[in-house]
C-alpha cells in the first residue's frame, strides 16, 4: 500500500472510541458535562485517558499551576478540546498540526479568542526552531504529544516539549507502550537516552506516558499515589490498578507509576523489589 493511502486511511477517516461511550456515568462535573454536551467530537481519546487528564489538570488548577498548552497532533480536536476546557484566562493554547480542521480552529477561535494559536506545519519545521513559533518558551504547563508515531518525529517533538515545558508543567504522549505504535516507545526510550536528565518519566497510565521536569517527578506521585483511585470513583470509575515496580530502577531515572485496568482485586500494589539486590542508595 503506499505511503500516503496508509496515512489517509489511519488519520483521515477517524472511528470513535466506544470504550464507555454508551453511558456517560462518568460525567460527574460540570466540566465533563460540558465536554460531552458541547465537544464531543470523533477521535483518539478514550474515557480512561480523559479521566487521567481530568485528575492531572484538576491537580494543576488545584495547586495554582498556570501557563500555556501545546498539542502536536490536533485532528479534529478531541484531545485539545478537552484540555483546553482547563486553560484559563492568562493561558495560551497551541494547536500544531500539518492540516488544521477548520470547524476546530473555528471553535477554538470562538472560545479562546486571541489566545488561541494554529501552526499548521509538520513538527518537523518547528523542530527546527521552536523559539520562531511560539511565545511564552519555559511557560508551557501542559503539552500533549500526538502527531506522528515515528521514533524520529517521537524525539523532534519531545525535544520541542523540553524547550517549552515549565518546570512544573507535563507532558503527555499518546500510543506511549502500545503494541500496534512500537516506535512511540522506541522514540521515547531513545529521547530519554540521548537527552539525560531533561524529562522524565512520572506515570504512564493505559494508553499514554507522562513526563516531567526531574525535580517535578515526586511532586506529581504524591499526588496520583494519594488521589487518582478516589478521583476516578468520584467519577463513578473503577477499571483502576496502580503499580509501583521502579524500586530497582529509580536510579537510572525511571521512577514511573503504571496504571492500568483493574487487576485481580488490587487497586494499588508494590512489585517486584521484594526480590534481587537491594535498591541502590539515591
Ligand atoms: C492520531 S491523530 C491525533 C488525534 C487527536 N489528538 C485526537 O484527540 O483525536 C494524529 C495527527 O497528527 C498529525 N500529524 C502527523 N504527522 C505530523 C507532523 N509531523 N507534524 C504535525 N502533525 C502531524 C496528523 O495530521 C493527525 O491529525
Amino acid at each position: 500500500m503506499a505511503r500516503n493511502s496508509l496515512f489517509k486511511r489511519l488519520f483521515k477517516r477517524p472511528r470513535r472510541d466506544d470504550s464507555n461511550r454508551a453511558s456517560t456515568d462518568w460525567a460527574t462535573t460540570e466540566r465533563l458535562r460540558r465536554f460531552v454536551r458541547d465537544h464531543d467530537v470523533p477521535g483518539y481519546f478514550a474515557i480512561h485517558d480523559m479521566l487521567v487528564w481530568d485528575a492531572l489538570l484538576e491537580f494543576q488548577e488545584r495547586e495554582g499551576i498556570r501557563g500555556h498548552m501545546l498539542e502536536i497532533g490536533v485532528l479534529k480536536g478531541r484531545s485539545a478540546l478537552f484540555s483546553s476546557l482547563f486553560a484559563g484566562p492568562e493561558d495560551h493554547c497551541w494547536f500544531l498540526d500539518v492540516m488544521m480542521d477548520p470547524e476546530f480552529r473555528r471553535v477554538m477561535d470562538a472560545r479562546l479568542q486571541k489566545n488561541a494559536h494554529f501552526l499548521e506545519h509538520s513538527s518537523f519545521d518547528v523542530g527546527e526552531d521552536p523559539d520562531a513559533h511560539f511565545t511564552g518558551i519555559g511557560d508551557f504547563r501542559w503539552i500533549h504529544i500526538d502527531g506522528q508515531h515515528t521514533a524520529t518525529a517521537v524525539v523532534n517533538d519531545l525535544t520541542i516539549a523540553d524547550r517549552l515545558l515549565a518546570p512544573k508543567g507535563l507532558v503527555t504522549l499518546d500510543d506511549f507502550l502500545s503494541p500496534t505504535w512500537p516506535h512511540v516507545a522506541a522514540g521515547v526510550f531513545r529521547f530519554l537516552r540521548e537527552s539525560p536528565k531533561r524529562l522524565e518519566l512520572v506515570l504512564t497510565a493505559y494508553n499514554k506516558g507522562y513526563l516531567a521536569r526531574r525535580e517535578a517527578v515526586a511532586y506529581y506521585q504524591r499526588f496520583l499515589r494519594a488521589e487518582l483511585f478516589a478521583h476516578f470513583k468520584s467519577r463513578n470509575f473503577d477499571d483502576f490498578t496502580m503499580i509501583e515496580s521502579n524500586l530497582l530502577d529509580a536510579n537510572d531515572g525511571l521512577h514511573c507509576l503504571g496504571v492500568g485496568h483493574r487487576f485481580e482485586d488490587r487497586v494499588y500494589d508494590v512489585f517486584d523489589y521484594r526480590v534481587g539486590p537491594e535498591p541502590r542508595p539515591e
